[in-house]
Formats: C-alpha cells, sequence, structure tokens
C-alpha cells in the first residue's frame, strides 16, 4: 500500500446507507423506535433519486371508486408476470394504506379531492374485481410526490434524531469469517477520511443501477452501489435480467414524463396519427403494463411506423387534457417537456422513446428486509446482520415487470417492516463484537488500489463503452445471439478496468475517484445482467426473448441468483418463485396468460 490511512469508527445500532425513499423511511422508523442510527448517503438526502418520482404511490384507499387491497395484489402478481414472490406481494398490497396514511400524517402534501381526500389517478394495469375495471389508485402530489415524500421523510428522520452521514461514499460491508455482516466503511468526500461504521444491522437502500445504460431515466448517482458491496462481499443477486423500460423518457434526453400523464387521459401515435395501443392492449390501451407498451411502441418504430425525421420515436399527446388540468395535475412535466424537449404540451405531443427506468432485480431479499442467499441449498436462508430494501432490493414484489406507483410504495411499505423487524431483533446499545486484526484490509488495499490506478484508459471511456454495450445488447427485444455477442463485448469491457487510469489522487472531493468505485460497481451488475439474460430461453415480463418468444412456466417460474466469482467470471444458480400467499384472506393467484 502507498500510504497508511487513519480510520475514524462509529458504533451505532443499526445503520443505513442511502437516503431515498427507502432508506428514509427505515431510518424514520428505527430512530422512532429509539434504536441509535446513522444513515450514510452519498447525496444530500432530498437530492436522493426518489425526488425524480412523479406519478405517485399506490395504495387501495379507495377515495375516488371502490378498490380493495386484494385487486391490486392481483394486479402485482400479474404485472410480475407470475415471477413476483405471492406472500410479499400481499404483505406490500395489504400494508400499502396504513403506509400511505403515515405519510399524510408525516406531512406529505397530497393532492385533493374536493372532499379533501388524498387525491388518486389511475396508471398502468391497475384493475378493479380482479382485471374487470380501472382502478383509480396512485396517490399523488401533483407530478412531484418523490420529491413530497423525500422532504417529509427527512424531517421525520431528525425529529426523531436520526443521525446523518452525509456525502459519505459507502465503500464495502464488512463481513466476518463466518458470514455476518459488522458494519460498512465509507469514505468521507469533504473531509477526506475513512470511516468504519459498526452495526448489528446494516440495511442497504442504495437504488438501482440505471446508469449501466446509455440512456435512462435514473440519476447519475444511481450506479448500484449496495449491489456492488453485495457481489465484492461474495453474496448474488436475483433477477437482474429483468430490466423496466419506461414507455416514455423523453427523446434524446431520457428524462422521465409520467405514466400519471396517461393516467390523467395522455395517448401515444405514431406517424399515421393512430392509437395504436388499441391494436396491441384493447382494453387498457395507453394504460397496458409499461413492458407492454414499450415493446408495442418499439415494434410500432421498427416497422417504420415511427415520428420524426428518422421515424425513430412516438408522440405522447396532453393538448387536449386543457391548461388547467396541466397546471394542476401534471405541472412538472410541462416544464421538462419545455426544457428537455422544447415542446409546449398544450399546443404540441412531447416526443417520447422507451427509456430505461427500473431494476426489477437486486439484492435478494424476505419482506422483512433480511438478505437472503443460497446456503446448503436452503432457498430462504439469510445473511445474519445484513438488510437491503428498495430498489436495491428484490423482495421479490415487481417479479419481471414492475406496474408504475408500485415503487414509491415498496420504499415505504419495507422501509417501513426494515425499522419493525430491527426493533424485533437489536438490542439498543449493545456490544460490538471485536473485528480481526486484519480486518480492514481488503477495503484499505481497494481503495488504495484505484485512488493510485495508474493505467491508461479513463473511467468515463470505460464507462462509456458499458453503458453503450448494454444500452445495444440488453435492450427491449433480445435474442441468445445478441446477448452472447453482448456477454462477449462486456467482458471486454470489465477487463479493460484492469487497466483504468484515476488523474486525481487527492482524498477531498475527488470525482474522478468517486467515478471509478461507481464504475466498478455498475460493471458487476452489467455482467450478470447480460448473463442471466442470456441463461433465461424464455420471454418473461420485461424480459423479452425473440428466440423464445412464450412464457415457460414449467421451466423458468423460478428466480435468477448470480454470484461473480471472478471478474468476468459468473455463477448463476436457481430459487422458487412463492407462490403461496401469507394469510387465508386472499388464495394465490394462479397463472394465467397475461392480456391487457
Ligand atoms: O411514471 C411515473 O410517474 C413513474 C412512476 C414509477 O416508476 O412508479
Amino acid at each position: 500500500m502507498s500510504q497508511s490511512y487513519k480510520i475514524q469508527e462509529h458504533r451505532h445500532d443499526v445503520v443505513v446507507v442511502g437516503a431515498g425513499g427507502a432508506g428514509l423511511r427505515a431510518t424514520r422508523g428505527l430512530a422512532e423506535e429509539g434504536l441509535s442510527t446513522a444513515c450514510i448517503t452519498k447525496v444530500f438526502p432530498t437530492r436522493s433519486h426518489t425526488v425524480a418520482a412523479q406519478g405517485g404511490i399506490s395504495a387501495s384507499l379507495g377515495n375516488m371508486g371502490d378498490d380493495d387491497w386484494r385487486w391490486h395484489m392481483y394486479d402485482t402478481v400479474k404485472g410480475s408476470d407470475w415471477l413476483g414472490d405471492q406472500d410479499a406481494i400481499e404483505y406490500m398490497c395489504r400494508e400499502a394504506v396504513p403506509s400511505v396514511i403515515e405519510l399524510e400524517h408525516d406531512g406529505v402534501p397530497f393532492s385533493r379531492t374536493e372532499e379533501g381526500k388524498i387525491y388518486q389517478r389511475p396508471f398502468g394495469g391497475m384493475t378493479t374485481h380482479y382485471g374487470e375495471g380501472t382502478a383509480q389508485r396512485t396517490c399523488a402530489a401533483a407530478d412531484r410526490t418523490g420529491h413530497a415524500m423525500l422532504h417529509a421523510l427527512y424531517q421525520q428522520a431528525l425529529k426523531y434524531q436520526a443521525e446523518f452521514f452525509i456525502e459519505y461514499f459507502a465503500l464495502d460491508l464488512i463481513m466476518d469469517d463466518e458470514g455476518v455482516c459488522r458494519g460498512v466503511w465509507a469514505w468521507d468526500l469533504s473531509e477526506g477520511t475513512l470511516h468504519r461504521f459498526r452495526a448489528h444491522q446494516v440495511i442497504l437502500a442504495t437504488g438501482g443501477y440505471g446508469r449501466a445504460y446509455f440512456s435512462c431515466t435514473s440519476a447519475h448517482t444511481c450506479t448500484g452501489d449496495g449491489g456492488g458491496m453485495v457481489l465484492r462481499a461474495g453474496l448474488p443477486l436475483q433477477d437482474m435480467e429483468f430490466v423496466q423500460f419506461h414507455p416514455t423518457g423523453i427523446y434524446g434526453a431520457g428524462c422521465l414524463i409520467t405514466e400519471g400523464v396517461r393516467g390523467e387521459g395522455g395517448y401515444l401515435t405514431n406517424s399515421e396519427g393512430e392509437r395504436f395501443m388499441e391494436r396491441y392492449a384493447p382494453n387498457a390501451k395507453d394504460l397496458a403494463s409499461r413492458d407492454v407498451v414499450s415493446r408495442s411502441m418499439t415494434i410500432e418504430i421498427r416497422e417504420g411506423r415511427g415520428v420524426g425525421q428518422d421515424k425513430d420515436h412516438i408522440h405522447l399527446h396532453l393538448e387536449h387534457l386543457g391548461g388547467e388540468v396541466i397546471h394542476e395535475r401534471l405541472p412538472g412535466i410541462a416544464e421538462t417537456a419545455r426544457i428537455f424537449s422544447g415542446v409546449d404540451v398544450t399546443k404540441s405531443p412531447i416526443p417520447v422513446l422507451p427509456t430505461v427506468h427500473y431494476n426489477m432485480g437486486g439484492i435478494p431479499a424476505n419482506y422483512k428486509g433480511e438478505v437472503l442467499t443460497l446456503k446448503d441449498g436452503d432457498p430462504d436462508a439469510v445473511v445474519p446482520g445484513l438488510m437491503a430494501i428498495g430498489e436495491a432490493a428484490c423482495v421479490s414484489v415487481h417479479g419481471a415487470n414492475r406496474l408504475g406507483s408500485n415503487s414509491l410504495l415498496d420504499l415505504v411499505v419495507f422501509g417501513r417492516a426494515a425499522a419493525k423487524h430491527c426493533a424485533d431483533v437489536v438490542k439498543p446499545g449493545a456490544t460490538h463484537k471485536s473485528l480481526k486484526a486484519d480486518a480492514d484490509d481488503f477495503m484499505l488495499n481497494r481503495f488504495d488500489h484505484l485512488r493510485h490506478a495508474k493505467g491508461s484508459t479513463p473511467t468515463a471511456g470505460i464507462r462509456d463503452r458499458m453503458q453503450r454495450t448494454m444500452q445495444n445488447y440488453a435492450a427491449v427485444f433480445r435474442t441468445g445471439d445478441t446477448l452472447s455477442e453482448g456477454v462477449t463485448k462486456l467482458k471486454e469491457v470489465v477487463d479493460s478496468f484492469g487497466d483504468v487510469g484515476v488523474s486525481d489522487r487527492s482524498m477531498v472531493w475527488n470525482s474522478d475517484l468517486v467515478e471509478t468505485f461507481e464504475l466498478d460497481n455498475l460493471l458487476g451488475q452489467a455482467l450478470v445482467t447480460l448473463t442471466s439474460a442470456e441463461n433465461r430461453k424464455e420471454s418473461r415480463g420485461a424480459h423479452a426473448r425473440e428466440d423464445y418468444p412464450d412464457r415457460d412456466d414449467d421451466e423458468w417460474m423460478k428466480h435468477t441468483l448470480a454470484w461473480r466469482t471472478a471478474a468476468t467470471d459468473i455463477k448463476l444458480d436457481y430459487r422458487p418463485v412463492h407462490m403461496d400467499t401469507m394469510t387465508d384472506e386472499m388464495e394465490t393467484v394462479p397463472p394465467k396468460k397475461r392480456v391487457y
């Protein structure tokens, strides 16, 4: 090692990594339970990517018509294309109602109906009476719901005296020889110091890895840092082949245009001015689930009916909604469309394209937030001391395709559940077990190695090649040939990381080095994604194989688990989907053909 480093130690009952919706909801709950709680975050909490969530959070409140959590569960299982674990989905849909009421009490300024109830809008795939009608289930704070939630949850966490470590970048998990997680190492970006956070439970709430792709709705910070740490700890990731393309990213810019636009009556057209979704999803039309709409748009473009000079995108219309609805319900969209596509939405359609938006896969976890691993063949074995929630985790409530507005829900339901679980298993102030004398060596060697990396390839160049490879080879439609070519190309990119060059060696505000650590996290997850996709020989949800166009429940109704055993080596195994429900208040939703 070229330099010796001093490490500052912190001791807490629980450490949460990430301050988006899931991390903040967990932090708030933990602090309220009287546990000493640290929340480490690489950006200021209210700048976390949850801030970009627009359309709303689902819960069967029934404020705008009949609703029932069982209908919500049915829709979610169907939306997941029967890859979601039904016990966890039951838990999420049932707990949605109290979780949203808690948010209201925490101060989220939801939009209101005339009677003063929380306003709810329709969203894709959300129905009443088990697929019969259209549900208005998505609770909205105009089109800035995530923003509103972050502010309320951060204020609550501060009220309960959680301790925040802001602009700290989490480097690696502290795992002991028995496979127990004992804490996490982090780098204070502003002071330039290294920190050892000891905890009885570490909760990873680090979000998704959308930035593995060239065009995505995700913030530049969405680099899957938790998933990267988990892979380096020798633990698996789950269902990483399922990457959601949101139908309406702004063409060229990638910014999200909420599904709430279609919920409020917006619709898509092709170059012939046709509302083509009527052909692909005769009932739900523009409000079919996202995988269905994204595939339909891609087919329209492929068949020459795209709009624009290069016929390579689609039009989203909201001109007919009128200024009043747009001003009241969709003000952010009007602004985003004006800035990023130069469009006045009251006069012209927005140019849109399916854009990477969400990772259904992630760190395998159960509904309490405990991280799962396949130990001694036990598919429900947990990793002591380690938990994961939010988009970083795969519970799996979204299975092969997530329904819009079930993401904000997942964040708060499982953030809340994780806090409750810690309150059950952690004794406040319990002593921390001593670590081995060389416990810090792995992190220090890696940190020092990358800080002094003198190769000839800049981080940005490797990242660009990774992002273009993912964009081209792990797209809306896939084939065995394109996937295997993608794996080969991506392995070359991963190999080139051995020649990475970092130009700035300082410890303070070194964005080159932060981006290098982030790239390391992304590369592992990108390779797992392509490898898992290559091996899954069926089409299910967001994984659409042209060479295997049908869902194959006999062979493939199972979760992929993937370990990174060496830089370019991925090992795969599988675990069964939980088909049983948690209680007898709802029966298993049996698999059937998925039509909208
Ligand atoms: O379209 C949207 O507003 C996004 C919501 C979501 O991904 O859940």
